[in-house]
């Protein structure tokens, strides 16, 4: 069943009933003030740091869901009924509900006794506040008298502290209220350190207001029957310490069929430490009124919302896709970029199901984002990966988590989680292949331990991190853990309560990742790549030797007969093996091996043998100046190699209708050599569920050998929008990603949890647009190379790219017939070469009919490796 519907036109998720399983949100803000909202208008907002500069308050795990936020009330003065035209928190049942969720805007719609009321939430482009544009319009066949009341609750700046900290906070609360325009100040700390306050104003003459909760709800009251609302007047209260709270009260007249707007802006204002007061103890307003001023004007809001819409417009016009596939098309020229960029800005910080409180920005995690983001906003991404790169240490170990406001490493948890510094390598090859900017590699950045040296060193020290720290296998290790969390193979936790992340670890652990040699082996050739065209071949061609060493110890110790082993133990005994009772085969290294290029080829005749069977590694995948000629994926039809046996054990061994499974069987008992991945029960999270950002690898290895129908299968069966008439058992938002999706162990299994922040979002973007689509921006051009479904007749595209427009269409042609034309010409290969800026290349691309032939697309080999195969590894 579903709790809405699409609407495309409008790229809105229209919500129609209110009580979806889970609250379903948005977020709002695009740059530095930021808020979610709820399709109950419940949520916060923050400016910049949701831990350390938290506006308003939230509380997580409230019951019911999803209370507190930015509330309006209703109320007919007349007959006294008062309702939350957002349902929550008064839950009053409504005549008509809606929620549009659009980009980076929440519209929240109702009707109820003949009063329609609409409230769009957004915060404009450039500022730090948000604004709620409220409109009221009498629908009956009378003069209604009505009031509206709308409700904040501040909190004091840091949310840790403010949700733990009482015999402090309760007296320190302040706030101020404008007496001539009825702004409410909220200024707790203001007088000692804090340069910065919040403020709450309205565009109406206001009858009353409330800043202290207590007198605004009344004692032993929720938000869901406030007392002032319940009596219609405020009582002017002025917060003293207690719980600072912003209300405005508005009395609105209105005829038959009358429409009126009132603006409520929040905003955040910092002002410079030697101008911060008019009067002793008074805060100087005269920077912030103006602003306040111009927003409350209703023609500021329409520009400003246009702004933002055009602002989103431009931005999709990046890349627009017009496939055979509805949910493909939605999820990538709408909901699948926009939580790009959102997880780019959020990295894991801020959700429902992420309390903007234990964690920053992840390294590996905001590397990671970069991927599905650059071409969206190319000029954060490098500002991005100077800050990442400046949380790295001498020896390119790095820290695994960084707060934003400070952009200091967080040392509650550290660092030693051994994949952390290779992530670096393929978020700066995406900016590079998106933008051609070869100045960020002289960039200079710090060390946090000392000391400064340019990117191109710190990428270097990046790669050797992992060269450095190899195994009793030559793999490398794995240290505190390594893309997995939860597999700490050093880590032997017997105490309760403590976090695997950040206890002692057994001394001199030697436990081993084949997920590092696969992740490794693909960063190794990206870095050499750069290397090229920094100008450094010896470089470049040293680390390609490293990564084909690494693919050779990787073919020799970390196969496991049928798929790629995922460790060695703290023993030096296999993880993921047929030879393990529970957990034999791990999804990770199935993807990552083999878009390492582990693994593809046989050798030489057809046959296998231990270091042959790895792409040709002299072929840079960041495509640098040329090295050798192009190679599509293996022929169909060909000796099984690692890539394809490797990739069928997953389909046989985990693939479920809701998605790919991280591992099997799934874990039955805590496992103390293991960690945390077996402290979940089976199904659930690390163990053994559908963890939907590893799902995406499979994808693009499965593209990567010519399996167009494998991988567009995998890509349907966790599309969000696809499992939209599922809700009732995914019950997580349909437009928007999931960190995981529960596995077949699991008592509900296809239940999704962790929405929004997740590297899915990111590497499903570029599963499907890059190696499905096989639109690939290369540091020498753009990659077109298509692995489709072979029922599918084609696609058209548009990509900007490096400031020209590529018009692209892919269609079948006769058997045998492959060829790609720019602008009329016929390019060999696939790779189309850089136009001037400004410039619209036309690009065709003819692919042989598709055929199905055990659910692999054939039409590769048929035309001796263009067409419709994976240009895996290839350069120029
Ligand atoms: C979760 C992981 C997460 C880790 C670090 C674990 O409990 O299962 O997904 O990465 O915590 O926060
Ligand atoms: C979520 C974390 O944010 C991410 O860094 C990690 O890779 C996955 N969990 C898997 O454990």
């Amino acid at each position: 069943m579903r709790y809405g519907h699409f609407d495309d036109d409008r790229r809105e998720y229209v919500i129609t009933r209110p009580d979806t399983p889970v609250p379903w949100i948005n977020y709002l803000g695009t740059e530095g003030y930021f808020g979610i909202v709820s399709n109950t208008a419940g949520g916060y907002s923050w400016h910049r740091d949701a831990r350390l500069r938290r506006l308003t308050r939230y509380r997580y795990n409230n019951v019911p869901p999803d209370t507190g936020g930015r509330y309006l009330y209703l109320r007919d003065d007349i007959t006294g009924q008062y309702w939350s035209p957002s349902w929550q928190p008064t839950q009053t049942v409504l005549d008509e509900y809606e929620c549009r969720h659009g980009l980076s805007y929440t519209v929240i719609g109702s009707a109820s006794g003949g009063i329609r009321a609409s409230t769009l939430y957004f915060v404009p482009r450039g500022e730090t506040l948000e604004v709620w544009r409220l409109t009221v319009t009498n629908e009956r066949a009378r003069h209604a008298e009505l009031s509206v009341f709308s409700s904040v609750e501040f909190a004091l700046w840091d949310a840790q502290d403010d949700a733990t900290n009482f015999q402090r906070n309760y007296s320190t609360g302040e706030v101020e209220v404008d007496p001539g325009n009825g702004v409410i100040y909220h200024k707790t700390e203001y007088r000692e350190r804090r340069d910065h306050f919040a403020y709450f104003a309205c565009s109406e003459p206001l009858a009353g207001f409330d800043t202290q909760r207590e007198a605004f709800l009344g004692p032993y009251r929720g938000f869901d029957r406030p007392l002032a609302v319940e009596r219609g007047r405020a009582s002017g209260s002025i917060a003293h310490g207690w719980a600072p709270h912003g209300a405005h009260h508005v009395r609105l007249s209105l005829a038959p069929g009358e429409t009126k707007e009132v603006i409520f802006l929040l905003g955040y204002w910092e002002n410079p430490r030697d101008a911060k007061f008019e009067a002793p103890g008074v805060i100087n307003k005269a920077m912030v009124r103006p602003v306040i001023e111009r927003w409350l004007q209703p023609s500021t809001v329409a520009a400003g919302f246009a702004d933002l819409t055009a602002f989103w417009d431009e931005l999709l016009t990046v890349l627009t896709v017009d496939t055979p596939d509805e949910d493909t098309n939605r999820m990538v020229n709408i909901w699948n970029a926009y939580q790009c960029l959102v997880t780019f800005n959020m990295s894991r910080s801020v959700s429902l199901f992420e309390t903007g409180i234990s964690r920053g920005m992840g390294f590996r995690d905001s590397c990671q984002d970069l991927l599905g983001s650059v071409q969206l906003a190319p000029e954060r991404a490098r500002e991005r990966i100077i800050d990442l790169a400046a949380t790295q240490f001498a020896d390119g170990g790095a820290y695994h988590q960084y707060q934003p406001l400070t952009k200091t490493g967080n040392d509650a948890i550290g660092s030693g989680f051994n994949d952390d510094p290779l992530w670096l390598v393929l978020g700066v090859a995406a900016y590079l292949k998106e933008t051609g900017d070869t100045t960020v590699l002289g960039e200079r950045v710090p060390f946090s331990d000392g000391g400064e040296a340019t990117l191109y060193d710190h990428l270097e020290r990046s790669v050797r991190y992992t060269i450095d720290r190899t195994g009793p296998h030559g793999l490398p290790l794995i240290g505190r853990a390594d893309w997995n969390d939860c597999l700490n193979l050093n880590c032997f936790s017997q105490s309760p309560g403590e976090s695997f992340q950040t206890a002692e670890n057994r001394a001199g652990g030697v436990a081993e990742s084949v997920f590092i040699a696969g992740l490794f082996t693909l960063a190794a050739r990206e870095f050499a790549a750069i290397a090229d065209l920094a100008g450094r071949p010896e470089d470049a061609d040293g680390y390609r030797a490293d990564a084909e060493k690494m693919a050779a110890v990787t073919a020799e110790h970390g196969w496991d007969g049928e798929w790629f082993l995922r460790a060695y133990d703290h023993f030096g005994k296999p993880v993921g093996s047929s030879r393990n009772a529970e957990g034999q085969i791990f999804i990770e290294p199935q993807g990552m091996c083999v878009m390492g290029g582990i693994g593809i080829f046989p050798d030489a005749g057809g046959q296998e043998g231990p270091g042959g069977r790895s792409v040709p590694l002299d072929r840079g995948s960041t495509g640098g100046p040329a090295r050798g000629g192009e190679q599509g994926p293996p022929e169909a039809g060909s000796a099984p190699t690692l890539a394809t046996r490797a990739l069928a054990s997953v389909r046989e061994r985990l693939a479920t209708p809701h998605g790919i499974m991280l591992l099997q069987p799934a874990f039955t008992r805590y496992h103390s050599e293991l960690g945390e991945i077996s402290s979940y029960p089976p199904g659930y999270k690390e163990n053994a569920s559908v963890f939907c950002h590893t799902n995406p690898w499979v994808m693009i290895a499965s593209a990567m050998v010519g399996d167009g129908d494998g991988a567009f299968d995998y890509y349907k069966r966790i599309n969000p929008s696809a499992r939209e008439a599922l809700s009732e058992v995914h019950r997580c938002e349909p437009y928007v990603y999931a960190q995981m999706i529960a596995g077949r162990d699991a008592p509900t299994h296809g239940e999704a949890k962790n929405s929004w922040l997740t590297g899915t979002a990111a590497w499903n973007f570029v599963a499907i647009t890059q190696w499905i689509l096989g639109i690939r921006p290369e540091l020498s051009g753009l990659r077109v190379a298509p692995v489709l479904p072979a029922t599918w007749p084609g696609y058209t595209a548009t990509r900007r790219f490096r400031g020209a427009t590529y018009s692209i269409t892919v269609r079948r042609g006769q058997p045998g017939e492959s060829r790609l034309l720019a602008d009329g010409e016929l390019v060999e290969g696939t790779l189309v070469p850089l136009a001037a800026p400004g410039a619209t290349v036309r690009v065709e691309v003819v692919l042989p009919p598709g055929e199905r032939d055990g659910g692999r697309d054939r039409t590769g080999e048929e035309n001796g490796g263009y067409g419709e195969t994976a240009a895996c590894v290839r350069d120029g």
